[in-house]
């Protein structure tokens, strides 16, 4: 068996080869840190994990889990959503207006542990009175396994839900569990806008489009301008002519070429 020389680099390498997850050298404390507890589950070395998640799926899935970061909230970057509220949502609603059953396509690209796609759909039901009577169809899409268990679960504790309105609030969630700690609930209606799967951006999509919107919004920050540009690409041919794409207010898109039209904060049009 070939000796590795440095199992760290090549499991940094390996992130980045299935994932686009670009960790530099100056990652390398997070990467041990992360992994440490797993490495001690398995009673393995970073050797052995390495041949291991090479072999084995579901080490690989559970080793992008650790590697990556969940971080969100919910109406994290509100101006996105009062943009969807105020321009998108009604422009939509204008044109499908008369439609027996108008149509409306969201993607929202990394969605975490749920809070952004679940604030997606607190916005559908604060901007369109009648949303049972449209055939909505939103996909909330992350790598991470992990994240997305949480995010199907649609459970959080009053500090995740702290930067809610308290109409929002009775809008969006029940309470679950009186606590400690208080424990809140997404509610049905919220549940009904929102399908969940395990999508990994580097790989084929399933889906064709057209969507309405995407939200991409902070995991390009992870990738390389290479990989960022591919991907605005694959997603700008996914977008409705007029169909928008948020991203991470970090995340400009400024350096990279691509077809669409930069109209506010980090937020671009088809
Ligand atoms: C920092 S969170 C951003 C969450 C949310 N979009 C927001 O803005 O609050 C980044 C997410 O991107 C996901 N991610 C990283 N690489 C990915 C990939 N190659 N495909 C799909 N999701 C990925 C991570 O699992 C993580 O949940």
């Amino acid at each position: 068996m070939a000796i590795k020389a440095d199992p760290i680099a090549e499991i940094m390498a390996l992130a980045y080869e299935v994932a686009g997850i670009n960790l530099a050298e100056s990652k390398r404390s997070m990467v041990e840190g992360r992994l440490a507890k797993r490495l001690r589950e398995l009673d393995c070395d970073a050797c052995e994990y390495l041949t291991r998640v090479r072999k084995d799926p579901k080490e690989l899935s559970a080793m992008l889990d650790l590697l990556t970061t969940n971080h969100t909230a919910w109406r994290r970057e509100p101006d996105h959503f009062d943009d969807f509220e105020r321009r998108v949502l009604p422009t939509i609603a204008k044109a499908r207006k008369g439609a027996s059953r108008p149509t409306l396509r969201i993607w929202c690209a990394a969605a975490a542990t749920g809070e952004e796609p679940w604030t997606i759909a607190l916005s559908l039901i604060r901007a369109i009175p009648d949303i049972e009577k449209w055939d909505v169809a939103m996909l909330a899409t992350d790598i991470s396994t992990r994240a997305l268990g949480k995010a199907n679960a649609g459970r959080y504790d009053a500090g995740r839900i702290a930067a809610l309105s308290s109409a929002d609030r009775d809008l969006a969630v029940d309470l679950a569990e009186a606590g400690p700690p208080v424990m809140y609930s997404v509610k049905p209606q919220l549940r009904s806008l929102v399908n969940f799967a395990r999508l990994n951006l580097m790989e084929s999509w399933p889906m064709r489009g057209p969507f309405d919107c995407i939200f991409c919004r902070n995991v390009m920050i992870y990738f390389d301008q290479k990989t960022q540009e591919r991907l605005v690409n694959r997603m700008a041919g996914l977008l409705a002519k007029g169909g928008t794409l948020y991203v991470g207010h970090s995340e400009s898109l400024s350096a990279i070429n691509h077809p669409l039209k930069a109209i506010g904060p980090a937020t671009y049009v088809a």
